[in-house]
């Protein structure tokens, strides 16, 4: 498909999507998330630990909301390609600072089969994190595969399980920038 063919489908997609949480109750979850990060983390100086690249707009949207100590960095976690099935996860862009003795809040989009948050937090303890929690803007109530983490530490808001986009969720690499969380229509599936 070419970049404009995919640009107008998605397009009709957001059109046909349906709204399950507002930008003001994404807000507002935030804000709960944001406090509950207060009293556990206000004197650990942590560092937050984006996943990319669906964490860009949870962390965005959390930092200005956190008035402690805190520093920012990344990790791109990828799967290993060949297989039809998803593979094993590795770690593609590593944090650029030392983890070591750190307390680390991992910060992603979504928790769906739980194992992008496992992997991710095994490679913070790899590094020789003191302390890895785990925050996630969406938690999609359904079974987690073997060994994917169950719960994140800091949960915003909780849904069935559909596919959904926004707010850092894309939808064929766009619509991560829609402003509140949107179910796919059944047609776009
Ligand atoms: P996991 O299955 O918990 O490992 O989720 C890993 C990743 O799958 C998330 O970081 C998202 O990028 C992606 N994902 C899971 N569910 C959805 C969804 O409904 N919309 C968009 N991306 C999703
Ligand atoms: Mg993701």
């Amino acid at each position: 498909m070419t970049l404009k063919n995919r640009g107008e489908k998605v397009k009709q997609v957001m059109e046909r999507a349906t709204c399950v949480f507002t930008k003001a109750e994404v807000d507002a979850a935030l804000d709960r998330m944001a406090k509950e990060m207060k009293q556990c983390l206000c004197d650990k100086n942590p560092v937050f630990l984006c996943v990319l690249l669906g964490g860009v707009v949870p962390l965005g949207n959390l930092l200005p909301r956190l008035d402690f100590e805190l520093e920012i960095n990344y990790i791109h976690m990828s799967s290993y390609a060949g297989t039809t099935q998803r593979g094993e996860l590795f770690c593609k862009a590593k944090p650029s600072i030392s983890l070591e003795d750190r307390t680390v809040v991992i910060v992603d989009d979504i928790l769906d089969t739980g194992v992008t948050l496992r992997a991710t937090t095994e490679f913070c303890l790899q590094e020789k994190a003191k302390e890895v929690l785990t925050a996630v803007l969406i938690d999609k109530r359904k079974p987690r595969k073997v060994n994917g983490l169950e719960r994140a530490d800091f949960t915003g808001l909780v849904m069935d399980d559909r596919f959904v986009f926004g707010y850092g969720l894309d939808y064929d690499e766009f619509l991560r920038n829609a402003p509140g969380i949107y179910v796919v229509a059944d047609e776009d599936m």
